[in-house]
């Protein structure tokens, strides 16, 4: 899989990772998300997404059954409640996370979104993890511009990491405005939700037809094309959830080809990017 460098840290992270939001339910169903999990890692899409929330922490476990002995191989990423992100619910949220995932450190430790408990109390929490050795990097999660720069001022020793944020071709907001600052200051991009979460183009319609069209002339599936598409521009990664292998696999064929000039101006009008300011959706 190809890596970039994450934002302004040194660390090279696979552009395309793997969610863990809803692959918990039945034993068979946790099973195969597993089994997904772990061809990804294979594969390496070692760049995992997690968070106290999903499932009550029962993603947090079934990440680490997945991960078992390879914890080194993988960018581990999850994130706070912001009802548990105050300074001391902040510390002990990620002390759970970390027994729930089975190692002493996340690489990467976001605030979900912005909630009741100042940005600065939680920066601060986090500032403290990064000192103890709990977590590597800071970053956040559904923050727009004016939040995230709270976020980057309330930091006084280390630097905002990333923004994990929605993106997907029906919600291009983020190209406006958020995604040339992140840039501009380093800030990595972690598109979620790159399939709109369950809303990815009906082949039937206009703008499915397109993507088919293009994955036709490419020799690639229409999936394929939107993971290329949405992390075209450097500082961009993305983290689809599949609990299915053949959708892992199918996946981790999305880079190392290139869209034509043509199939990007064919998407840009299909699915058109504002052109001023929206706000930054959220799931
Ligand atoms: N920070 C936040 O607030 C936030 C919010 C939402 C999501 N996230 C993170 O982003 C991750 C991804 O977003 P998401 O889970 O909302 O949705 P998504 O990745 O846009 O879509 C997931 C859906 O697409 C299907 N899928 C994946 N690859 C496929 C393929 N190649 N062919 C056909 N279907 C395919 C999956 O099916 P199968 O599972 O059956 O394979 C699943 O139903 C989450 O899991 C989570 O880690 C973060």
């Amino acid at each position: 899989m190809v890596k970039r460098k994450f934002g302004w840290t040194n660390v090279e992270v696979p552009i395309i990772g793997q969610g863990t939001w809803m692959i918990e339910g039945s034993q068979a169903r946790e099973q195969r998300a597993v089994a997904a999990l772990r061809l990804g890692l294979d594969l390496g899409l070692t760049h995992i997404d997690t968070a106290e929330m999903y499932g009550n922490g029962r993603a947090e476990e079934l990440t680490a059954e997945a991960i078992g002995a390879r914890r080194s191989e993988v960018f581990l990423v999850s994130k706070v409640l912001p009802s548990n992100a105050s300074y001391d619910g902040t510390l002990r949220a990620c002390e759970r996370s970390l027994n729930r995932l089975g190692t002493d450190t996340l690489d990467l430790y976001l605030l979900h979104w912005s909630g009741r408990h100042p940005i600065r109390e939680t920066m601060r929490a986090m500032e403290t993890l990064v000192q103890r050795g709990c977590i590597r990097f800071i970053g956040v999660s559904n923050l727009d511009l004016d939040e995230l720069k709270e976020a980057q001022r309330a930091l006084r020793h280390e630097r905002l990491a990333c923004n994990q944020v929605l993106y997907h071709l029906g919600d291009r907001g983020i190209e406006y405005r958020l995604l040339p600052y992140c840039a501009e200051q380093q800030i990595a991009v972690v598109a979620y939700s790159p399939f709109g979460h369950s809303g990815f183009p009906s082949p039937a319609g206009r703008g499915g037809r397109v993507l088919a069209g293009i994955a036709r002339n490419q020799g690639r599936t229409a999936r394929q094309v939107v993971l290329n598409f949405l992390v075209r521009r450097p500082g961009v990664f993305t983290i689809p959830k599949a609990s299915r292998k053949e959708h892992v696999l199918e996946n981790s064929q999305s880079l190392e080809w290139e869209l034509s000039g043509e199939d990007l101006n064919a998407i840009d009008e299909a699915f058109p990017a504002p052109d001023h300011e929206v706000p930054l959706g959220m799931l």
